[in-house]
């Protein structure tokens, strides 16, 4: 038989789409007599992007390399739709695939509409209700789904909050989420590797807290109320507790940070951290208090215990898996929930049970399975 190859062009710019898209790039490359793929990245993320491009071995056949320092919503937006026409122009595959709710996503999934491509969006239907939190991420992703035409929807609940949208039950199939293959691709492997970078960042016989905190909801204030509760257990666990928190490179995540945090004895403040010696040094981790969405994800799976420094989450399947708790950004409330968890053993190990509602680590199997299947039928 001498089918056509689908042309399919996975477009991505920031960290946590190229640690999801990763796989479901191995995937697609895994059938090259089925698809045709070229990748792009906008880059709207430069040294985060290319950590994980150089981890997973991906080539970007296009790389816009768009970012700048301190760069606003409205220019990430008008150029990554701007350049992205003469791509897509050019190339015109048959399917841009997307993923999640960042600013990469949203666009390209409307520059793909705009050339009238089909858009399949990977780790779709999430959803908090609330239009600014996280900001603008829900409004980011409820676009990508409207403009999709095939919807991957990690969990059931997210596709019974698309089926609540009304768009229609065959175009949404329930994949599990790319992370968990990303992470059990690469859980088994390197700790070696990584073991000498951890050793130098970590002090033996203390509980560890990782941290990390970077979402625009919670720039200026709340990040400084994040930081005070990180002084305030410094200084209540002394001799007990090391917090290890890779900074994200964003100018006004680190200012507050290295300002507020860059001289407390037991908080040791790193770069950001590749993506295997992060996963390593979670899975050490005592404790994490992050407002991530990923690390929500992993955490699970790594049975280490979260608070959530959100007020809401899309990701209540881990809350009702029992790891994750959200605790918002008010100093006393982070600072009385940790010293409750490290207090209470029956609740520190309720919390520490590792069960994974994020899927089986075949994820991007399934994506491309159903693209090839909706592409030929
Ligand atoms: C974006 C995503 C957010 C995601 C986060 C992951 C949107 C709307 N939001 O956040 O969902 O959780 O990325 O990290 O797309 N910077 C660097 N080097 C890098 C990356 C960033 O210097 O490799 C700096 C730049 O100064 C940049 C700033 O960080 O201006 C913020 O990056 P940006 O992608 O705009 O961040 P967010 O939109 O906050
Ligand atoms: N991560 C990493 N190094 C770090 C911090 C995070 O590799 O120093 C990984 C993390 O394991 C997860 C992803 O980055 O897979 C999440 O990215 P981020 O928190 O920036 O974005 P979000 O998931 O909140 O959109």
């Amino acid at each position: 038989m001498n089918r056509q190859r689908i042309k399919a062009m996975p477009i991505f710019g920031t960290r946590p789409e190229a640690v999801k898209m990763a796989p479901v790039v191995e995937a697609l490359k895994r059938r090259p007599e089925t698809f045709d793929i070229k990748i792009c990245v906008t880059a709207q993320h430069r040294e985060l992007l290319d950590q994980v491009l150089s981890l997973f071995r991906i080539e970007p056949d296009f790389d816009m390399g768009i970012m700048q320092a301190n760069q606003s919503l409205s220019y990430t937006t008008s150029t990554i739709l701007t350049r992205l026409e003469d791509i897509l122009k050019e190339h015109r595959p048959d399917w841009v695939l997307v993923h999640g709710d960042t600013t990469t996503s949203m666009t390209a999934a409307l520059a793909g509409f705009y050339q009238r491509i089909r858009v399949g969006h990977v780790e779709a239907g999430l959803r908090t209700g609330d239009r600014y939190a996280p900001y603008p991420e829900e409004i980011n992703r409820r676009i990508a789904d409207t403009l999709s035409d095939l919807h991957f929807a990690p969990t059931q609940g997210a596709r019974d909050n698309l089926l609540r949208e009304g768009y229609s039950p065959d175009t949404i199939h329930v994949t599990g989420n790319t992370v968990i293959d990303a992470l059990l691709s690469i859980i088994h492997q390197g700790e070696g590797q990584t073991a000498g970078l951890l050793n130098s960042l970590v002090m033996p016989g203390r509980r560890l807290i990782v941290v990390t905190a970077h979402r625009r909801e919670n720039l200026g204030a709340p990040l400084e109320q994040i930081c005070h509760a990180l002084i305030g257990l410094a200084h209540h666990y002394k001799k007990t507790v090391q917090i290890i928190y890779p900074v994200h490179p964003n100018p006004r995540v680190r200012e507050t940070v290295h300002r507020l945090l860059g001289q407390v004895e037991n908080i040791t403040l790193t770069d950001p951290l590749e993506y295997l010696p992060f996963v390593h040094l979670l899975n050490r981790a005592t404790l994490i208090l992050t407002d991530s969405g990923g690390i929500q994800e992993e955490a699970p799976s790594l049975g280490v215990p979260v608070l959530v420094l959100r007020d809401v989450t899309e990701r209540p399947e881990g809350v009702e898996a029992g790891t994750l708790k959200l605790v918002g950004s008010d100093t006393q409330g982070i600072m009385d929930e940790t010293i409750r968890l490290f207090d209470d053993p029956v609740e520190y190990r309720r919390m520490s049970q590792a069960q994974n509602p994020y899927g089986d680590g075949r994820a991007s199997e399934r994506i491309a399975h159903v693209l090839a299947k909706w592409s030929l039928s």
